[in-house]
């Protein structure tokens, strides 16, 4: 904040004197330090007078974005000055106020516009988003798994892209790790034609294009926005376009009953608190509305290697009482797993009434891409499980 705050007092100076000498100098030295980052004067002078006196670490050389804004700032002290020297009050005011108003924005509210626009011209809007002061609130109020997920989604998101695709060009839906067909487990209501829903961690959002092929309006929350990108692209590429909110599925910003069906297949039903994520499905539901949500069998998650790359053993690795919340060793994600009868009291609490329990066998031949079971495994043991209730 040194810079910032030493060209906030020559911007006063400025003002109060209208010289377009003193905007020109500033514009110029703000031209040097984007120009020649090694050679900042302003850094410099922090050297100077406040790191070595203090014993501080010298500064990184700005990168990129922050470059980009010292330009700016430059081209608006230039356009100052020029304004003042042709006469031109009305343009100079306009440009005060804007140089102004950004370095109010960065000295008090940590938001440099310039480094915003960097992002936004090279590509990277959600990240520039990101920088907002209200949305920096909104993210520091989220819990930290929360914040993990986001980080580990991100990341996971260019290896989803394939599979999103590939569902999103299916007519048949078919589901989980085994691609079981959606004639055996029935995820979709008969009746969803002009429903209202909401996909709860819809990643690429293939399950909505799905339930929107069928008549549903449908909206999806997703925590990660880089998932979210590959299903905004497959959203243009199908000429199929739905609501997609980037956020946290326990708190969805619709008001209640909302919805008829609630559908999560291993998003938020695995990554979100279930005590925090279905009391919010249930919040969002009108009564008689369904929630179908597919996520691992809990006997796996006794059983489950913490090696994903190594199939689950035929024996219990891990005690049942106790297990909620699950971090993997070397696995940035946080996942959530609930005995059966720690989901029967959760549903019932929250206001819904269990309509089925399906322990889903792959058919003889199945195949899946993930290496943490197999099939022999899965033919004897569930290996995932599909609640369906209904909100009383
Ligand atoms: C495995 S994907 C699920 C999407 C898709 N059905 C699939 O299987 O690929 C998990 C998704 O849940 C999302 N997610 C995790 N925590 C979430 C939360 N608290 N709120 C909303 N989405 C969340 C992740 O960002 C990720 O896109």
């Amino acid at each position: 904040m040194f810079q910032p705050r030493i060209i906030g007092a020559l911007t006063a100076v400025g003002l109060l004197t209208q010289s377009p000498f003193l905007f020109l100098a500033t514009g110029a030295l703000l031209v040097w330090s984007a120009l020649l980052p090694k050679l900042n004067p302003f850094e410099a002078l922090y050297m100077a007078l406040v790191a070595r006196p203090r014993g501080l670490p010298r500064i990184d050389t700005a990168p990129p974005p922050r470059r980009f804004a010292q330009g700016m700032a430059a081209t608006f002290m230039l356009g100052i000055a020029l304004a003042l020297l042709s006469a031109h009050a009305t343009v100079a005011f306009i440009l005060e106020a804007l140089l102004v108003a950004a370095l109010l924005a960065l000295i008090f509210g940590r938001f440099c516009l310039g480094s915003y626009v960097y992002h936004v011209v090279t590509g990277r809007l959600a990240f520039a988003n990101r920088t907002l002061p209200w949305r920096r609130e909104a993210m520091s109020s989220l819990p930290d798994y929360v914040l993990h997920n986001r980080e580990h989604w991100d990341k996971q998101a260019p290896g989803y892209v394939a599979g999103g695709e590939r569902h999103w060009a299916a007519e048949n839906p078919t589901w989980g790790i085994w691609s079981v067909p959606e004639s055996e487990i029935r995820m979709i209501p008969d009746d969803i034609s002009t429903r209202d829903v909401i996909e709860l961690g819809c990643g690429t959002a293939y399950v909505s294009s799905w339930l929107a092929r069928r008549g549903a309006k449908v909206v999806g929350i997703d925590n990660s926005e880089q998932q979210l990108e590959t299903a905004r692209r497959l959203q243009k590429q199908h000429g199929l376009e739905f609501p997609l909110i980037h956020g946290n599925a326990e708190s969805v910003p619709y008001p209640d009953q909302s919805f008829d069906f609630a559908i999560s297949e291993y998003g938020a039903c695995l990554w979100a608190d279930p005590k925090k994520w279905v009391a919010e499905a249930a919040r969002l539901l009108r009564p008689g509305g369904r929630l179908h949500f597919l996520t691992n069998a809990f006997l796996l998650m006794l059983c489950a290697e913490e090696d994903e790359t190594k199939p689950a053993p035929e024996r219990l690795l891990r005690p049942a009482f106790g297990i909620y919340k699950m971090e993997w060793p070397g696995e940035s994600g946080i996942e959530f797993h609930l005995s059966h009868a720690d989901w029967v009291r959760l549903l019932r609490d929250s206001g819904f009434e269990i309509e089925d329990l399906i322990e889903i066998r792959p058919p003889e031949g199945a195949s899946t891409r993930y290496g943490f079971v197999t099939l022999d495994w899965a033919r004897k043991w569930p290996t995932e499980e599909v609640w369906k209730v209904k909100r009383k």
